[in-house]
């Protein structure tokens, strides 16, 4: 196998990529090229632009043989398709080129850090898998793998580590210590979900540093795609424990994005968790991605969708996956608060603002409707006529709708797209555990063509989610059970 695969990649994307009209694609979420998207891979800032890279099938609307597809963009929202980056074509990484990340290497080139996975045949004659962490260096649209990958082996791990789940490298540079810094998603022979540390003073050796947290068998049996930031005094690590049971309202059942909360000491290179949450209760969020900008915000993406739908492609679709609107994250109380990334007010048209409007029966609003929106809904006690419901309809027309509803009994937020359009048994509702607030709620509903994301209480929570139903179905309603509410609504239409 030879560099080949990426030439044929290329070729493939640029004849049907083209056949792809924007009227086929989401407003203002990535989509790939053509073909599978999953996780958003090398989320960086290099030559003047943001790079955004992710895991990528051209072929089939299915995950299969990894890719790395590319954008680059002046604003993270507005962005520009490049060929395709990286495909498989060595031995170490023939089964695909998995998750990773980016930095600007000491000599100007943009590095890319990733998992090469190798399919090979073991003793027994069965095919095994090998994950090994590669280089690849470029100029931002062509890419040389390193001649001495892989960097970083599974050998390199302590003793009592899984070799087969090792993978998605995310990678920093400590200006104090001049060192560059890895932390790895790793499993232990006990099934054990873990994060590790590497560091390299070049890049090109590498040794294991520590083991920054496990789950001790309790969040599932390995850790995917994590990474590693600072904001206030908190450092959060988000991880991706496969394969939970559900606990309580934090963690559904299946693979859960989360993040632990903590102190990571960066003299002695441990961390002591205070916290573990689930970084998003919607139905659709997987392998998020951080990065910071030029500017000192930290801003993170995320896969639109739960793993449990990878097979459920809409029928005809050209393209399947959807990257998360970019969120600039904060901490607040030890919690990671994510907000949609102010660039998107550039892209503000047609502002309709009401204040104090009285909602009881079902109630609709002019000029309050549409799939490509940004909609803030601020949900008030009317008086001692307080709801007990208060539900949000969108994408709605006489047969579809999806809902948001607060039920005020236990301070539940509920999310349901039982009827949005769907021709398949899949998970449908999600719920999530809101502060109360006394009969207020704060909802920005970020609304796009196939999704709904759900910031709540000013970034508090976000709930995201993918819809199919027809673009025709465009309606919003608001109504109130068990009493009435008072809202006020800021609604802009968005428009790349
Ligand atoms: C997460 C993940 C990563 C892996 C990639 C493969 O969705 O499973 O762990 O690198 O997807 O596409």
């Amino acid at each position: 196998m030879t560099t080949d695969l990426l030439a044929k990649a290329r070729a493939y994307e640029a004849k049907y990529g083209s056949r792809i009209t924007d009227a086929e694609r989401p407003v203002y979420h990535v989509t790939p090229t053509v073909g599978w998207l999953n996780d958003p891979n090398g989320f960086s800032y290099f030559d003047g632009k943001y790079h955004l890279f992710y895991q990528y099938n051209p072929y089939s609307t299915t995950w299969n043989t990894m890719h790395w597809g590319h954008l680059v963009s002046e604003d993270l929202l507005h962005w520009k398709r490049l060929p395709a980056a990286l495909a498989p074509s060595e031995k170490y990484d023939n089964f695909g080129i998995f998750s990773g990340s980016a930095i600007t290497s000491p000599d100007g080139r943009h590095l890319l850090i990733y998992t090469g996975v190798e399919e090979f045949e073991n003793e027994d004659g069965n095919c095994e898998l090998r994950q090994t962490q590669c280089l690849a260096f470029g100029d931002g649209v062509d890419y040389v793998k390193y001649e001495n990958n892989p960097v970083i082996t599974p050998e390199m791990l302590p003793e009592g580590s899984s070799t087969a789940d090792f993978r998605d490298p995310k990678i920093w540079y400590e200006e104090k210590e001049g060192l560059y810094y890895a932390i790895i998603g790793a499993s232990t022979e006990e099934n054990d979900g873990a994060v590790v540390l590497f560091r390299s003073p070049d890049l090109y050796s590498w040794e294991y540093v520590s083991t920054l947290d496990k789950g001790g068998n309790d969040y599932g049996y390995m850790w995917e795609c994590p990474d590693l930031f600072r904001l206030g005094d908190t450092d959060f690590i988000p991880i991706l424990p496969m394969k939970m049971v559900a606990k309580g309202n934090e963690f559904h059942a299946g693979n859960n994005a989360a993040y632990l909360a903590g102190i990571y000491d960066r003299e002695t290179h441990t961390f002591t968790r205070k916290a573990i949450r689930s970084i998003d209760y919607g139905i659709d969020f997987y392998a998020p991605q951080s990065m910071a900008t030029p500017d000192g915000r930290r801003v993170m993406t995320a896969w639109m969708q739960t793993p449990e739908t990878m097979h459920r492609t809409p029928p005809g679709a050209k393209w399947f996956g959807q990257l998360t609107i970019p969120r600039e994250l904060s901490e607040k109380d030890g919690l990671l608060i994510q907000r949609p990334i102010r660039e998107i007010e550039a892209y503000r048209k047609d502002p309709v603002y009401y204040d104090e409007v009285f909602v009881k029966e079902c109630t609709r609003l002019t000029g309050v409707e549409g799939r490509s929106l940004d909609l803030t809904v601020r949900v008030k006690p009317a008086g001692d006529a307080l709801y007990q419901k208060f539900t949000i309809k969108v994408a709605e027309d006489e047969e579809f709708y999806t809902s948001i509803t607060y039920d005020l009994a236990d301070s539940m937020l509920y999310f349901d797209r039982t009827y949005s359009g769907f021709m398949y048994y899949i998970i449908s509702e999600r719920k999530a555990h809101v502060r109360d607030r006394g009969g207020e709620i704060l909802l920005r509903l970020m609304i796009d063509t196939f999704s709904v994301e759900i910031f709540v209480n000013d970034g508090e929570q976000v709930m995201s989610n993918t819809i199919y139903t027809r673009q025709s179905a465009d309606g919003i309603s608001f109504e109130a059970v068990g009493g009435a509410a008072v809202i006020d609504v800021e609604k802009y239409t968005i428009e790349m």
